[in-house]
C-alpha cells in the first residue's frame, strides 16, 4: 500500500483497509518511538510545523517522531512573529515552505484550511487540525489506543462532551462507523452531534444512540470518549457558560461500568474528567498521547516515501 505524498486531510478520505496497515505500522515503531531502538529511516528529511493555533501534544509528538526517525523540524515558530502578521495569505507561506521542506503540518482556525494548503502545496500536508473541521491523525491515534487497550471488532462506545464544535469526535465516528461501532453519544442538547455526520455514519454502518446524560449511558460501554467544552469555537461567551459544567465524571460515575472499561480524551482537559480517576484502571488518556508518537512516525515514514 503507498502513501507516498499523499496528503492526510480528513478520514473521509481513508478505507479501513489503509487504516489497518497505518495501525499494524504504528505497532512496529512502538520500540523507536519508546527511545528502545534507533531509526534513522528519515534522516535527511525536513517536516516544517505551521501551527496558527496552540497545541503541546500534536505539535511535540510530531517533532518526537521526526527526532525519533533521524529526521529535523523546521518551525514556523509564532504566528505573530512570522510575516503571516505582516498579511501574507496561507497560499503564499505553503508555496514557500514547499522549498524548505519535504512535508508540512499544518494547524489552523479555519474550516477547510488543510484542503486548501494541499491544493498550493507540492509537498504533503499533514492537517493537525482545521477549526471544528478534521483532526485525522489523532483520530488515527484514538484508533490505534482503542486497538491497544480495548478492542475495535463489535466496540461499544460512548463519545461526550462537546460533540458540536469538537474535531476530534467529528472524525473518530467517520472511522468507527467503518468498524461497524455502537456509538452511543452524550451532550446537552445545545452541543450534539451535527445532523448531517449522524446520518452519514449511520449510513456507513454505525449503530447511534443519542442521550443528553452520562450516568446509565456508560454502563455497558468498552470506552468512553470524553471531551473538552471547546470554549474557543463559541460565537457568543455566554453560550459557553451555561453549558461549560454540564458534563463531567468523578469515580462515583464509574460505580456500575464495566471493570475493562477504558477513558480515553484527546486532551487537554479542562474540569469533565475529575483527578481522582487518574490513579484508576479506566483512565487511559496519557497513554494514548503518547500513542501519538508511534502512529505520526509510520505516517511520516509513509508519506514521505521511507516506507510502504
Ligand atoms: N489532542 C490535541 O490535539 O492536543 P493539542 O491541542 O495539545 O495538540
Amino acid at each position: 500500500m503507498k502513501f507516498t505524498d499523499q496528503p492526510i486531510i480528513s478520514m473521509n478520505d481513508f478505507s479501513r483497509e489503509m487504516i489497518d496497515h497505518i495501525l499494524t505500522t504504528a505497532e512496529k515503531m512502538e520500540p523507536i518511538a519508546l527511545g528502545k531502538q534507533k531509526s534513522d529511516l528519515l534522516s535527511g528529511k525536513i517536516l516544517a510545523v505551521l501551527f496558527f493555533e496552540p497545541s503541546t501534544r500534536t505539535r511535540m509528538s510530531f517533532e518526537t517522531a521526526m527526532f525519533r526517525l533521524g529526521g529535523d523540524i523546521l518551525s514556523l515558530g509564532s504566528v505573530d512573529a512570522s510575516s503571516i502578521a505582516k498579511g501574507e495569505t496561507l497560499a503564499d507561506t505553503i508555496r514557500v515552505v514547499n522549498g524548505y521542506a519535504d512535508a508540512i503540518v499544518l494547524r489552523h482556525p479555519k474550516e477547510g484550511a488543510a484542503h486548501l494548503a494541499s491544493e498550493f502545496s507540492s509537498v504533503p500536508i499533514l492537517n493537525a487540525g482545521d477549526g471544528a473541521g478534521h483532526h485525522p491523525t489523532q483520530t488515527l491515534l484514538d484508533l490505534y489506543t482503542i486497538k491497544r487497550e480495548s478492542h475495535l471488532e463489535d466496540l461499544k462506545i460512548a463519545l461526550a462532551g462537546d460533540l458540536k464544535y469538537g474535531r476530534t469526535v467529528h472524525s473518530l465516528c467517520y472511522a468507527l462507523s467503518l468498524y461497524g461501532a455502537q456509538i452511543t453519544l452524550i451532550s446537552p442538547r445545545e452541543l450534539s452531534m451535527p445532523e448531517e455526520i449522524v446520518s452519514d455514519i449511520v449510513t456507513r454502518g454505525a449503530k447511534i444512540n443519542e442521550v443528553e446524560y452520562i450516568d446509565d449511558a456508560i454502563k455497558d460501554v468498552d470506552v468512553l470518549y470524553m471531551t473538552r467544552i471547546q470554549k474557543e469555537r463559541f460565537p457568543d461567551p455566554a453560550e459557553y457558560h451555561k453549558v461549560a459544567n454540564k458534563l463531567k465524571i468523578t469515580t462515583d460515575s464509574l460505580k456500575n461500568v464495566k471493570k475493562e472499561l477504558k477513558i480515553m480524551h484527546p486532551l487537554p482537559r479542562v474540569n469533565e474528567i475529575d483527578t481522582t480517576i487518574d490513579q484508576t484502571s479506566h483512565a487511559c488518556y496519557f497513554k494514548q498521547a503518547f500513542y501519538g508518537v508511534p502512529v505520526r512516525m509510520a505516517l511520516l515514514g509513509m508519506v514521505m516515501g521511507a516506507i510502504e
